[in-house]
């Protein structure tokens, strides 16, 4: 009974909307089908970001068009003349022609971003910044501790291009080259340049969404210059290097920083207080001296200590700031004195 009384409410309130539409249209509206947006259909145009051929009334270049009829009632009458991106190929160029391309473009899912008529947005978008992407994807994997500025600030379209790229991922670039859109490429030059940095493999080390470490690293890599020794601060690098280079006190083989078979690594990392960082002698990136060597280690205050290193085939000599040369070797050990 109340399931009839339900429909029959229903029908009538159908009844009622037809009704009225039939009486609206039924007024004879000199040239149908112009004069949709500004007769009837006013809502369609009116938000600050109107669709080029709504703007110009053009309702039928996406619709049906609409007999002498009523179109509410005519069989077809003003749907989309075509389906998904075909409807907007018919004045914009294919989407879908690069390499790589975002599965809703490709899908024909145009209208999943973007509205036909208007929007308040610019380029007729359904939102704004990254609120658009995170209708797809989980805005939960983007709020890191340390998050990258572009990223924070949800200029996610500075990386990615949102249909179609010939990089993967949609990049806009593909390897350094994106990162040089921003970041000085100063900083991959240099006498020796670190073999992943070379590559243009950043995001090796970098995530370049944010992470959890400082410097949107990877993984561990301290920011003190001096520390306690303990391997799982610097996970980063031994995920490409061997964690031993700095745990064995001797060895012939697991670092060419040796005198005779005295590990140098060890003697300057592994220790349980004052133990240096890598970065006390490397650049991660890119050093104006081989081996990574920088030109300046970092002193106590403000004061850099400048560092001169010199390979040899068989060891090297650094000459520190004030101090004598020291050298080692690997096949004849030298005594410093
Ligand atoms: C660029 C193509 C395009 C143009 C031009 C266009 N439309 Fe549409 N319209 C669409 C598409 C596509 C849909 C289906 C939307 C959906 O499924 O979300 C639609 C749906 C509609 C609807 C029903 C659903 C809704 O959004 O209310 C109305 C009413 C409408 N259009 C009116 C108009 C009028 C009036 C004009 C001209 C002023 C116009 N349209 C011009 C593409 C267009
Ligand atoms: C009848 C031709 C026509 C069709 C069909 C058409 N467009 Fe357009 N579109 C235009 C014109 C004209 C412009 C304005 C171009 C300009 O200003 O440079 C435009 C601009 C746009 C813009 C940029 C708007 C802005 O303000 O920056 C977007 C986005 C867009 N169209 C999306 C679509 C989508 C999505 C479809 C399919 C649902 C579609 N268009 C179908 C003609 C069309
Ligand atoms: C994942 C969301 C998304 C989908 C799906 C999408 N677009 Fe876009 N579109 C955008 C964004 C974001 C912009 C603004 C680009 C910018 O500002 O650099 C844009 C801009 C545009 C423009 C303006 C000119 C330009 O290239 O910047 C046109 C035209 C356009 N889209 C058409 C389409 C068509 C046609 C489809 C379907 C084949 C489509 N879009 C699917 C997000 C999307
Ligand atoms: C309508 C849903 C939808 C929206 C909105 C959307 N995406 Fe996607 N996107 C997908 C799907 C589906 C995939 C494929 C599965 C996946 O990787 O999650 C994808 C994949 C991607 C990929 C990886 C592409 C590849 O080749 O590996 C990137 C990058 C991407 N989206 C960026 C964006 C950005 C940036 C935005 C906002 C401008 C956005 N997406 C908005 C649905 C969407
Ligand atoms: C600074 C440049 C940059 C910005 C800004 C950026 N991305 Fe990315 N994004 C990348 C790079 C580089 C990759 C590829 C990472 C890889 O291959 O390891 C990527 C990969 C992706 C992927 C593929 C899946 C994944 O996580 O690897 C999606 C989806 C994505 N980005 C979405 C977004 C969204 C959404 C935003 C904005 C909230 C955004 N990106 C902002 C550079 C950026
Ligand atoms: C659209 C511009 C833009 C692009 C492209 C870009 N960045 Fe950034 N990046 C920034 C800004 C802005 C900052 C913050 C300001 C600063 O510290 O210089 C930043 C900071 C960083 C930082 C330091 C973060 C911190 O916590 O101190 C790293 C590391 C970084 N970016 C790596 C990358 C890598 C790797 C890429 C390429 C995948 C890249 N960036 C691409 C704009 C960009
Ligand atoms: C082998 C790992 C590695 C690779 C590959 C790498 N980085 Fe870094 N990057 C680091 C480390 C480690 C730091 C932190 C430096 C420090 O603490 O001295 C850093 C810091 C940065 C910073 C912040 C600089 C500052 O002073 O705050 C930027 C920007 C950056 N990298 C960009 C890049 C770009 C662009 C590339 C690719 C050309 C790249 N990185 C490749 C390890 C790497
Ligand atoms: C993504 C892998 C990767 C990571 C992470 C990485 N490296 Fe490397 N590194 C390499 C490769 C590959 C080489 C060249 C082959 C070799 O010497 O083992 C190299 C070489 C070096 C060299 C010798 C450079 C030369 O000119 O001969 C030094 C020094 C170095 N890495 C230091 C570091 C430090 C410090 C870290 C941590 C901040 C680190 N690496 C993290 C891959 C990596
Ligand atoms: C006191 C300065 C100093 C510190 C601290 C230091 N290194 Fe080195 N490292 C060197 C020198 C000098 C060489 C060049 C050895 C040679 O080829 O004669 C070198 C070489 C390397 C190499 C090339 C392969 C090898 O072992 O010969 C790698 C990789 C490397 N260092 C990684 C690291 C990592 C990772 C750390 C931190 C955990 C670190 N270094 C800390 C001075 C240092």
């Amino acid at each position: 009974m109340k399931a009839l009384l339900a429909g029959s409410v229903c029908r009538l309130l159908a009844v009622s909307l037809v009704m009225s539409a039939t009486s609206l249209w039924s007024a004879p509206i000199p040239g149908i089908p112009d004069g949709c947006a500004t007769r009837c259909h006013r809502s369609k145009a009116r938000d600050g970001v109107v669709h080029g051929p709504v703007a110009s009334d053009d309702c039928i270049a996406c619709h049906n068009p609409v007999g002498a009829a009523v179109h509410p009632k005519q069989q077809g009458a003003f749907r989309p003349v075509a389906k998904g991106a075909a409807l907007c190929q018919t004045c914009h160029e294919s989407m879908a022609s690069k390499r790589v391309v975002h599965p809703p473009v490709g899908g024909g899912e145009c209208l999943s971003c973007h509205d036909p008529h208007q929007s308040a947005n610019p380029s007729l978008l359904k939102a704004r910044g990254a609120a658009l992407c995170f209708g797809c994807h989980d805005a939960a994997a983007f709020s890191v501790r340390h998050g990258h500025l572009p990223v924070t600030t949800g200029e996610c379209l500075k990386c990615h291009d949102p249909h179609q790229s010939d990089s993967p991922r949609l990049l806009r670039g593909s390897g350094a080259a994106l990162c040089f859109r921003c970041h000085d490429e100063k900083m991959a030059a240099g006498r020796s340049i670190h073999q992943p940095v070379a590559r243009g493999e950043c995001c090796d080390c970098h995530n370049p969404h944010g992470s959890s470490f400082p410097k949107l690293l990877r993984n561990a890599y301290p920011e003190a210059l001096y520390l306690s020794y303990e391997q799982n601060d610097f996970a980063l690098c031994f995920t490409c290097h061997s964690r031993q280079m700095a745990d064995d006190r001797r060895t012939d083989t697991l670092t060419g920083f040796r005198n005779g078979d005295n590990n140098l690594h060890y003697l300057h990392i592994n220790k349980p207080d004052k133990g240096r960082s890598c970065k006390t002698c490397h650049d991660a990136h890119a050093a104006p001296q081989q081996r990574l060597v920088k030109e300046r280690i970092p002193g106590f205050g403000s004061w850099d200590i400048p560092i001169r290193y010199t390979k040899t085939d068989t060891g090297g000599t650094c000459v520190v700031g004030c101090h004598k040369p020291k050298s080692y070797d690997r096949l004849r050990a030298v005594s410093n004195p």
